[in-house]
């Protein structure tokens, strides 16, 4: 059998599926992701695809890949990059890799959040350029955290994991999620709200919905405005949740206090962004899952997920289309 990785993984995936005598292993060299076109070629005759959230695995790709491709194994949680209702019509396992991810991604979100209410990042590059001259009353005086009131959009476990953190902090937490989860939260001490109205009541808004075709562009310009001009918007989930032309304007507007992101509708960002001028505003290069033993075990369950698919066996983590409604 024929396996395709579009990366070389952290670990010894690699080395564990070179050992398997039946199969024979294809890795994408470069540090780039595969071009498209590279993609398409490589992809055929596959048995199995282990991708990242950087590749678009359409139906293009598995049509070209051929149908004896039986599983696509993806070292993430999200899978927006996938089309999985067309790996669904053709039989086609998708794994993922929740849960081991959880809490690193859930220590960024905070981490941002942090960052974003006490200035940290424009504060440390105000010391590098060297405009550190003395102590005053509000030098770079920021919002407080403890007493503050979090809205959570979407409680998966990263958002859960979040509040766990939040209430350590002293924090009020809000939450608004498709399904509202009353045991959870009574349990992290959350409370549910409709979405509108936790924009509303929210000083820090965070985002851990998955990239849906509903939940695209979720956080539009009439959300933004619901929300109180101090306000700092967290996206750790996906760039596309919010439209980014309505936070600039938002931002320039001074309709909004901040925004920390780990996440950007293009990436990677352009460096003729707006965002990248506003001093209210961090972005970073899409690390929220980045800790070493946690890549490291996300690319040990991709493997194992693909082994599995390709043997026709349960995926240690498939992912499934919710049912319809
Ligand atoms: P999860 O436990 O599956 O939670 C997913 C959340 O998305 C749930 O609250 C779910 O709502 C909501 N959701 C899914 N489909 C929806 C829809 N159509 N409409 C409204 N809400 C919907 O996943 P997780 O582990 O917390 O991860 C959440 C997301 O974070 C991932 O999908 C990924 O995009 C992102 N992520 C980013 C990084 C990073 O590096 N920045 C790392 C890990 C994850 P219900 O509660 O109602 O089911
Ligand atoms: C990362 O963005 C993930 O979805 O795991």
């Amino acid at each position: 059998m024929r396996l395709f990785l579009t990366r070389r993984l952290p670990g010894d995936g690699f080395a564990r599926l070179s050992q398997q005598r039946e199969i024979d292993v294809d890795v994408w060299e470069g540090d780039f992701p595969p071009p498209h076109d590279a993609l398409l070629a490589r992809v055929a005759g596959a048995h199995g695809l282990l991708c990242l959230i950087t590749d678009r695995i359409d139906a293009e790709v598995l049509d070209r890949a051929g149908p004896q491709l039986r599983a696509v194994s993806q070292m993430a949680v999200g899978v927006d990059n996938i089309d999985v209702p067309a790996c669904a019509a053709r039989g086609i396992a998708v794994g993922h890799t929740p849960g081991v991810l959880t809490e690193t991604t859930a220590d960024l979100a905070f981490a941002l959040l942090l960052a974003g209410a006490r200035r940290v990042v424009e504060a440390a590059r105000y010391v590098q350029e060297g405009r550190w001259q003395t102590w005053t009353p509000l030098l770079l005086a920021g919002r407080d955290v403890h007493g503050a009131t979090l809205g959570i959009v979407g409680f998966g476990a990263i958002g859960q994991a979040v509040t766990r953190r939040a209430t350590g902090f002293g924090m009020r937490v809000l939450y608004w999620s498709r399904t509202p989860k009353p045991e959870i939260a009574a349990a992290v001490g959350a409370e549910f709200r409709p979405l509108p109205t936790l924009l509303e009541q929210s000083d820090f808004v965070s985002l851990h919905v998955a990239l849906t075709p509903e939940t695209h562009h979720l956080i539009d310009a009439r959300a933004l405005a619901r929300m109180p001009p101090h306000a700092l918007l967290v996206n750790t989930a996906r760039g596309p949740i919010v439209d980014e032309t309505a936070l600039i304007d938002a931002l320039r507007a001074g309709r909004l206090g901040g925004a920390a992101l780990d996440v950007v509708e293009t990436e990677p960002i352009s460096l003729a962004n707006p965002l990248l001028q506003m001093e209210n505003v961090i972005v970073l290069p899409h690390i929220g899952s980045a800790g070493v033993a946690t890549r490291t075990r996300m690319a040990d369950i991709a493997v194992a997920n693909l082994l599995a698919g390709i043997r026709g066996e349960p995926l240690l983590h498939a992912f499934s289309l919710p049912p319809a409604r």
